[in-house]
């Protein structure tokens, strides 16, 4: 059934360990997320973005996630990701999300408590519950010292402020990562002392991680194998994922990683099979490769398997 993340929630908090929120565009990208949570019986976040939404529809992608949860008969919280007003999250709850994002994170402080407490009065009436967003991700360029990081990584103090005036349900933070393929420059460096710190003062209480894809180097180099140009690629190293999960992480966003998957796989195909071109024909182990590496991440990396 279509289920909150409020249970999750808590049973990964308790257990240290994180859910995998994924995010899903297309048929085949939620049926390769779909196939691996059933294969490894984890629980399952599924994230749209107001893109995404864009792309395929509202209506599509909310009969895909019905479809794959009548036919895998797992529990999946479907969310909005990064929604960036009042209106979207109110159109993704009308329309039968169970999780919403406000993400107020450029606003000044009072601005952002004041629409996320709206939010979550619509929402919190339905049923659904919310994800808000406090501290900037950084930018490929930021946070190289001490005064750049004050400005832009989530405030421990303001965190508390912002959970008891807001109730909202979860809490995405700035640490140190960023979204895409280009994350870090020389070293990959998050602040493990901030985040322990907010994790202490907000104690049962379930933080995000967005930005986390790992930008795995052998879908890079797939890439860069047969045609593509992704210089430079880097992202969260796998080991710094499992401390966040045992910091009060309990969700931890992956997209970047899933197209990586993909594309790394039909470049190869169509480089290896010139005179394809039935879709099927590489869709097919594009759709694998994503399952293959969402069970990696569900056993190895967020440790959920089972749970
Ligand atoms: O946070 C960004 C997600 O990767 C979604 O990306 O807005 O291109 O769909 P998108
Ligand atoms: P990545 O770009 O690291 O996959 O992050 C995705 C994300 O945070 C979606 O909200
Ligand atoms: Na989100
Ligand atoms: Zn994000």
């Amino acid at each position: 059934s279509l289920v909150t993340s409020k249970d999750m929630f808590k049973k990964a908090y308790e257990g240290q360990y994180a859910v995998g929120a994924f995010n899903v565009n297309n048929m085949e990208i939620i049926q390769g997320i779909v196939d691996a949570a059933k294969e490894e019986r984890a629980p399952l976040i599924l994230q749209v973005s107001a893109g995404a939404r864009k792309y395929a529809k509202h209506i599509y992608l909310m009969k895909l996630v019905e479809a794959a949860i009548e036919d895998s008969g797992l529990p999946i919280c479907l969310h909005l990701d990064h929604g960036e007003d009042f209106e979207i999250c109110k159109s993704c709850i009308d329309g039968g999300f169970t999780s919403v994002m406000i993400d107020g994170s450029k606003l000044p402080f009072e601005e952002n408590i004041a629409l996320t407490r709206k939010v979550v009065e619509y929402a919190h009436g339905r049923g659904v519950v919310v994800e808000a967003e406090l501290g900037r991700l950084a930018g490929i360029e930021d946070a190289v010292n001490v005064s750049t990081k004050d400005a832009t990584y989530t405030d421990p103090d303001q965190a508390v402020e912002f959970v008891e005036r807001t109730g909202v349900d979860s809490l995405a933070i700035a640490i140190g990562t960023s979204h895409g393929a280009y994350k870090f420059k020389g070293e990959s460096n998050l602040d493990f002392d901030r985040l322990a710190t907010i994790s202490r003062l907000l104690p049962a209480f379930p933080l995000v991680l967005h930005g986390a894809s790992t930008v795995l180097p052998e879908f890079v180099e797939k890439c860069n194998n047969y045609g593509g140009q992704l210089k430079g690629a880097q992202g969260v190293p796998e080991d710094m994922l499992r401390r966040a999960g045992q910091l009060g992480v309990c969700k931890i966003n992956i997209d970047t990683d899933l197209r990586l998957a993909m594309t790394a796989s039909i470049r190869e195909h169509l480089s290896k099979n010139p005179a394809d071109f039935d879709p099927r024909q590489y869709l097919k182990p594009a759709r694998a490769a994503i399952t293959g590496m969402v069970k990696h991440k569900i056993r190895n990396v967020l440790n959920c398997s089972g749970r």
